[in-house]
């Protein structure tokens, strides 16, 4: 793990850098920060309206899957979330999502140490955990892709996140009315990346935050 050390007085850093602290993170971007952000009204909002309320909001209306309950579950009950800019709220979104993945490698290590489990399940526990293996290091990338300011190529990422968590589910097969036994995390990884899509999506095309 890496520290927080240059002091900065960009506010992306902080974010951070806060983010670091209470969600102990694992990664830490060395690109420089608080480059070239785009003069959106989305950076500086012209309304008192929370940041996460209104990104959450655009989010819902703009993305066919995303939730408004749980974006705002989300990323509402983080004070830092509701005091930076949109693209602070992305990077907040792929931490998240870097967390939970990582934390969904060893709930399915744990999981598969259940002997009494059936082979077919055991199969697509296996088949996720690999999935999921390969998704730790690309959320990393995408982070660090979205710090340097290549959003297309973040986004990029960032779909395939969201099919690594479809294929995890689908894997299950629905052969039950049960739910897999990872719903729950496919579902949040599958959330938290398409909200930091969409919100790459409104830094580079600001007129689709104004509907006509
Ligand atoms: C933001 O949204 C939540 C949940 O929808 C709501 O409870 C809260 O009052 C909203 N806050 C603002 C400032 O609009
Ligand atoms: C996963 O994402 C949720 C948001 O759905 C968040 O509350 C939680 O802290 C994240 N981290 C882990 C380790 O699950």
């Amino acid at each position: 793990m890496q520290q927080c050390v240059a002091p900065s007085t960009s506010l992306l850093f902080l974010l951070l850098c806060c983010c670091c602290c209470c969600c102990n993170c694992f990664f830490l971007p060395k690109a420089s920060l608080g480059r070239g952000r785009p003069e959106t009204y989305l950076t500086k909002p012209t309304s008192s309206r929370d940041i996460v309320n209104q990104t959450c909001e655009k989010c819902y209306e703009l993305s066919q899957t995303l939730s408004y309950a749980f974006c705002w579950a989300a990323l509402g009950p983080i004070p830092i979330a509701h005091m930076t800019n949109v693209e602070g709220l992305a990077v907040i979104s792929m931490e998240l999502a870097l967390q939970n993945a990582t934390n969904t490698v060893s709930t399915i290590t744990e999981l598969l140490k259940d002997m009494s489990l059936d082979p077919f399940t055991t199969l697509s526990l296996k088949r996720c955990l690999e999935l999921y293996g390969g998704t730790v290091p690309i959320l990393v990338d995408s982070i660090g892709a979205f710090m340097m300011g290549q959003y297309g190529t973040s986004a990029m990422w960032l779909s395939g996140v969201m099919e690594t968590a479809s294929n995890c589910e689908d894997g299950f097969g629905k052969r039950t009315s049960e739910a897999s036994p990872l719903s729950q995390e496919n579902w949040r990884l599958f959330q938290l990346s398409d909200i930091a899509i969409c919100i790459i999506h409104l830094l580079s095309f600001p007129s689709a935050t104004t509907p006509s």
